[in-house]
């Protein structure tokens, strides 16, 4: 095979409430970090859009950094339409604040109601909108139902590949060095075992490029 362009996302976003306030979530970016990894160290070309994360970019792996769903949505869509594969690892915040204060807010008595927006579905957006043509995986977090739930992510979506995480598990998933997932592809289902992220997304590299034409 031979030298083929991933896109990953990494991270979570951080959607500003006002200049020293925002939303976030705790992903640690190392599942996406990984993948991009993964994907270098085949001899393939990366870039990876990411939040804000504390890790080291793998060498060798093109990096842009992002802060809100916004700016990740616009570096995916001026980099998809040339990728041969794309994988959306970021946890990208589902809702953003409406109004984004310039003044830090003030505190005074009694309750505030902050008012949130839907933020733009970067996966859904890629095949449909940005006209990408490659190979497409995106990840689900589920607590029950986890390979129907997937299944529906895949087909609304327009994904090739969804990678399934039970995050009611214990000891996995988010912040921790480890997961556990299932590849759900749209024929079958492939369980992977609990493994080192760097594993897994060696696994998951692996099944993306097999589902290239
Ligand atoms: N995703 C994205 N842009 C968003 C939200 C999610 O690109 N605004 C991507 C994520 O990177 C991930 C997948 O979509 O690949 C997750 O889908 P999502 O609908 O957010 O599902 P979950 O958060 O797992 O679950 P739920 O359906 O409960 O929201």
């Amino acid at each position: 095979m031979g030298r083929m362009k991933f896109l990953v996302t990494a991270g979570p976003t951080r959607e500003p409430i006002d200049p020293v306030r925002y939303i976030t979530n705790r992903s640690s970016g190392k599942m996406g970090y990984a993948v991009a990894g993964a994907a270098r160290h085949e001899g393939h070309e990366a870039v990876l859009i990411s939040g804000p994360t504390a890790l080291d970019v793998p060498p060798g792996v093109d990096f842009i950094h992002v802060e809100t769903a916004q700016q990740m949505y616009d570096a995916v869509r001026d980099m998809a339409r040339d990728a041969d594969v794309a994988i959306m690892c970021a946890a990208v915040a589902d809702y953003r604040p409406v109004h984004v204060s310039h003044q830090k807010l003030k505190k005074s008595e009694g309750r505030i109601l902050l008012e949130l927006e839907r933020t733009p579905d970067i996966l859904a957006s890629t095949r449909a909108e940005f006209g990408f043509n490659g190979v497409l995986v995106g990840f689900a977090a589920e607590t029950q139902h986890l390979i129907s739930n997937a299944r529906e992510k895949l087909l609304r979506k327009g994904c090739d590949m969804i990678v399934a995480n039970d995050v009611s598990l214990p000891g996995i998933g988010f912040g921790s060095a480890e997961n556990e997932v299932t590849l759900v592809l749209p024929d079958r289902e492939i369980q992977l075992p609990r493994e080192s992220k760097e594993w897994l997304a060696m696994r998951i590299v692996e099944q993306a490029l097999a589902l290239l034409p």
